[in-house]
């Protein structure tokens, strides 16, 4: 049996900080709000020439040197993301171009907050069926683009960054098992629903948002994914060393947590001081706690994501 496991994380952030003082300045909100509500302190901002692209190859760049591989030995790129650099062509190609390599096979995958666990559960099938044998998986984002920045109930909630792990064929997991759904007649929940039609933008260009409809379909569905992955990779909660949920919002984490009787310093925190940055939120915070040294070889990760589709979904690691 052919297993997928993590040989080395790595993240990039750009080094703009905006707190939530600067909202206080230009709207009807405040930092107090902020904090209580989301649990959010501050987020990192792309300057304007900076595109998923360019987040995706800094923290590729470290997840390749993390797991000891160059470029060139990697044979699968899937990016995940909802700001790519174009319609077309997909990052994960202009990734590859970037870092400098051809001939791997290259794609994005699109599922909003849960594109990161919807692309391992992808890459880890790639090498369970041998159709790969060392993976790039990113998830890289900069909301910044497609928020607006008058509305209070979304702005504040966001930031941009990338994660990337490199997943590599081995015989033992790594691995256990990845669950993932969809809904989509829960579309209009979290959605940017525009596009470019003969030159100009049809629709909203920004994102819109139920968010008491969201919060409450993410406590609910992370609740369930979580069970259901522990049962499908024959393990218990109890075996769970992290719990890293897509990073929303801080109540929502510690809802589900409390739901699965998690204790507090099993779960995975960076959104007060990432902000929401979908589909990069799980490798940001896997990093993070990786290079902190608090996420060690050998335990065993519950990484989830929810957002727009509605997408949800599960993965259980053992780094
Ligand atoms: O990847 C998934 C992405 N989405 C999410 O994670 C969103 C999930 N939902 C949430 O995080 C929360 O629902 C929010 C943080 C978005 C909102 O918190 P809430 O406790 O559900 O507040 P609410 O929507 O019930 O709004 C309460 C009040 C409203 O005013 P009124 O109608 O009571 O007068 C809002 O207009 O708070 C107001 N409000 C704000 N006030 C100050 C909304 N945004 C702000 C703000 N500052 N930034």
């Amino acid at each position: 049996m052919i297993y997928s496991r993590i040989a080395g994380t790595g993240s990039y952030l750009p080094t703009r900080v905006m707190s939530n003082a600067e909202f206080e300045k230009r709207l009807d909100t405040s930092d107090a709000w902020i904090r209580e509500r989301t649990g959010i302190a501050s987020r990192h901002i792309a300057d304007e020439k900076q595109t998923s692209s360019d987040l995706a190859l800094e923290a590729s760049k470290r997840a390749l040197e993390a797991a000891g591989l160059a470029a060139k030995e990697i044979d699968l790129i899937i990016v995940a993301t909802s700001t790519p650099d174009f319609v077309f062509p997909s990052t994960a190609c202009l990734l590859q171009a970037k870092l400098g390599v051809a001939g791997s096979a290259a794609f994005d995958v699109q599922a909003v907050c849960s594109g990161f666990v919807y692309a391992i559960a992808t890459a880890d099938s790639f090498i369970k069926n041998n159709m790969a044998k060392k993976a790039l998986v990113v998830g890289a984002e900069v909301f910044s683009r497609i928020l607006d920045w008058n509305d209070r109930g979304t702005c504040v909630l966001f930031g941009d960054g990338a994660g990337a792990v490199v997943l590599v064929a081995g015989d033992k997991p790594g691995i256990h098992a990845s669950i993932l759904h969809a809904d989509g007649s829960q579309a209009g929940m979290l959605s940017v629903p525009g596009n470019v039609n003969r030159g100009a933008i049809c629709g909203s260009p920004f994102l819109q948002m139920d968010g008491q409809g969201v919060f409450k379909f993410a406590v609910r569905v992370l609740d369930e994914s979580a069970r259901e992955v522990a049962a499908a990779a024959g393990l218990t909660l109890a075996d769970v060393d992290w719990l890293i949920p897509h990073q929303a919002n801080v109540r929502i984490l510690d809802a589900v947590a409390r739901r699965l009787k998690l204790p507090a310093h099993k779960l995975v925190v960076t959104v007060d001081h990432h902000g929401n940055t979908s589909a990069a939120s799980v490798p940001l915070a896997l990093d993070e706690y990786v290079r902190a040294g608090r996420i060690l070889p050998g335990h065993r990760i519950l990484m989830q994501g929810v957002g727009g589709g509605f997408t949800w979904g599960s993965s259980l690691v053992t780094l």
